[in-house]
């Protein structure tokens, strides 16, 4: 827990410095893959742009083997320099003991990105499939440049979860902050 907390004093420290705001955010990419296909699969894994101003997640599993009564996740953020690169975040967290306390600054940011739009809202076990729908850009581009300013760049965030033990599913999001 040491380390999180001096990922959030960074985290703090960083959101006062960077001098400049960014102002927009834009999906690029999305890839949802199952690594365990007698577990689960993606029944849906997309990016849609409505009109110019409503664009949008969705992403959708489908499991076979329920409940599921525990969940451990990996999360890495990478910038895009020479290929994609480490970028400050990197920190495994276990799912079902953080949906009972939420009681991480830095878990809660990354999971306030997608939980309003999702039925991942009540504590272990899950003994139904999982989605997020209908994500919209906007509520990203608030959270990315405004709560927390983000320099500009491409990003991916590449989480990767497992449970019992095995890695059962990898999610690449791709954005780009302009
Ligand atoms: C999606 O990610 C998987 C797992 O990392 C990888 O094997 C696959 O090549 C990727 N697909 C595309 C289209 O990049
Ligand atoms: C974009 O699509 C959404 C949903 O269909 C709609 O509510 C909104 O008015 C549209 N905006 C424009 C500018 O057409
Ligand atoms: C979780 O989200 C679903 C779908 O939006 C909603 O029906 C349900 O009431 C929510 N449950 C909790 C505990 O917030």
């Amino acid at each position: 827990m040491a380390a999180f907390r001096w990922v959030a004093v960074l985290l703090l420290i960083l959101s006062f410095t960077v001098v400049k705001v960014c102002c927009k955010f834009e999906f690029t990419n999305i890839n949802c893959t199952s690594l365990d296909p007698e577990f689960m699969d993606v029944a849906e894994c997309f990016l849609k742009s409505a009109n110019r101003t409503y664009k949008y997640l969705t992403l959708k599993t489908r499991f076979y083997k329920l409940p599921i009564n525990n969940i451990m996740i990996r999360v890495k953020v990478l910038k895009r320099l020479n290929g994609y690169k480490p970028f400050l975040y990197d920190f495994t967290l276990d799912g079902c003991k953080y949906l009972k306390g939420k009681q991480n600054q830095l878990i809660q940011f990354f999971y306030d990105m997608f939980a309003p739009y999702s039925n991942v809202n009540h504590t272990c076990p899950y003994n139904h499939d999982v989605y997020v729908e209908k994500l919209p850009i906007s509520y990203l581009d608030h959270r990315v440049t405004v709560v927390l300013p983000v320099p500009e760049g491409y990003y991916c965030i590449h989480s990767t979860f497992s449970t019992e033990k095995r890695a059962v599913f990898d999610l690449k999001v791709y954005f780009q902050i302009s």
